[in-house]
């Protein structure tokens, strides 16, 4: 199948479609609520940290080898390691997007729901937002009805392949992502919350700070950049031999961290707007404190709340889009390429398996609320297996990977694109994931691990 391996068509659409995947709920709705439920300023800046020192790193390994061997992420450790054991690595992938695609399929139907209903103007003429949110996501036929539709848009993009569906709509979708946010962080300025919310976003308490914390960090840059899972290296598997890996590593998290950063600047000048919001709200801050906070800061001008709220749920739903696309190809990309289904049966077939495991977390809100191991819901269970045990481990054994199994020189044509571009960065790169980072995912693991329990 290597002959005819799809591609990105041009340089910038394989930077959005990367940035597509890294930007999702990641930033606009799991990044708030970890700042949220962890104190603010420091963890952002410990976040920031693990982005430079883990989250590039791994991102530039994960293109050398998507790059070289043109490749799905099993068969990618098939072809660099014959024989060996290392394709568990991309096994572990296809598990991890199981299990975090079904309960981000939930929070993105839940984006679809509200982006329908503020736009219809129901959301604006609503006022009790948290009995409005309960009553939707434990009504198991609504959530499941509206994660089947998300799923199906997703099967629609992936089956047009990599440059019809993916670049084309990466390359409409991040721009137009972009413009929204620079629109809601001008109105997030004009609020009376602001102050508040920018001493908490920027004034470092660092007394709030354990290993727990900092494990919360590092699973949140693995899941935002969307590393350790084979994401990367799929769709740098569609990258052109001259496509620099490393500063679009580098473009990736810039894009990525600033709209984190600006997502916070949209949320918590909001939260801080309103009495007895909490800004430790959980999952559902974005969804029951966000649509008061527009109601109330928008009281004498109805119509800039429904704008904003609109085009807030808008932004959600994009941004999801782009992301569950990535998951979705990592597996698709597998099952049609190795086992030789068409691309098109290959999709439904992954979208119709992921489906039926975001039934039960979609039901986790409703009829399987009670189930739970150690007081976790099964939607909790998969988010925390997913990010703080998985990513983690997944990270760890590919840096390992590229760091002391694969060969130097390989790694540096990749790096250089075959000498035609300077080497400099890779003795720094080398050095980062032979030590550096191997130990930093191991002692934060094993300690935050140990603490949580
Ligand atoms: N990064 C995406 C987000 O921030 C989610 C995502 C897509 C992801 N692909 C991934 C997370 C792979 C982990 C691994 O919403």
């Amino acid at each position: 199948m290597e002959g005819n391996h799809a591609n990105f068509g041009s340089r910038m659409g394989a930077i959005f479609a990367a940035a597509g995947s890294a930007v999702g709920l990641g930033n606009i709705w799991r990044f708030p609520t970890e700042v949220g439920n962890n104190g603010g300023a420091a963890f952002i800046l410990i976040y920031i940290l693990c982005i430079v020192i883990v989250g590039i790193p791994i991102m530039v390994s994960e293109f050398v080898i998507g790059r070289h061997t043109q490749s799905n992420m099993i068969d990618g450790f098939r072809k660099l390691a014959p024989g060996k054991w290392w394709c568990i690595i991309g096994y572990q992938g296809v598990i991890v997007a199981f299990i975090i695609l079904s309960y981000y399929i939930v929070v993105s139907g839940w984006t679809l729901y509200y982006s329908v209903e503020s736009v219809a103007g129901s959301l604006t003429r609503n006022h009790k937002y948290d009995e409005y949110f309960q009553a939707f996501v434990s009504n198991p036929w609504m959530s499941i009805l509206y994660a089947v539709i998300f799923m199906a848009i997703v099967h629609v993009v992936i089956s047009r392949g990599v440059q019809k569906g993916i670049e084309k709509f990466s390359k409409v979708m991040m721009p137009m992502l972009l413009l929204i946010i620079g629109v809601l962080v001008v109105c997030a300025f004009s609020m009376p919350g602001i102050d508040d919310g920018l001493r908490f976003l920027l004034k470092p308490d660092f007394s709030k700070l354990t290993v727990s914390v900092v494990l919360s960090a590092m699973g949140q840059a693995f899941f935002s950049l969307s590393l350790a899972m084979g994401c990367m290296c799929t769709y740098a598997s569609y990258f052109s031999p001259r496509t620099k890996l490393v500063s679009s590593a580098m473009s990736v998290a810039v894009i990525d961290t600033i709209v984190a950063v600006l997502s916070g600047f949209i949320i918590f000048p909001a939260v801080f707007s309103v009495p007895g919001v909490e800004a430790d709200a959980g999952p559902g801050l974005v969804f029951i404190t966000l649509p008061s906070v527009f109601n109330m800061a928008f009281q004498s001008i109805p119509i800039l709340g429904y704008v904003f709220s609109s085009l807030f749920y808008i932004l959600l739903f994009l941004a999801a889009l782009t992301s569950a696309m990535s998951l979705h190809e990592s597996v698709t990309a597998y099952v049609h390429e190795s086992l030789g289904m068409s691309r098109r049966k290959a999709s439904f077939l992954v979208a119709v398996s992921y489906m039926s495991l975001g039934v039960l977390c979609c039901l986790s809100f409703g009829p399987l609320r009670d189930c739970t191991v150690m007081g976790l819901t099964i939607f909790d269970v998969f988010d925390f297996v997913s990010s703080k045990v998985l990513l983690p481990l997944g990270g760890l054994l590919l840096v390992i990977f590229t760091g002391w199994y694969l060969d130097r020189n390989l790694v540096r044509d990749e790096i250089t694109n075959h000498g035609t571009i300077s080497s400099h960065v890779f003795g720094i790169f080398i050095f980062l994931v032979r030590w550096i980072v191997p130990a930093a995912i191991a002692v934060i693991f094993i300690r935050g691990i140990v603490e949580i329990l």
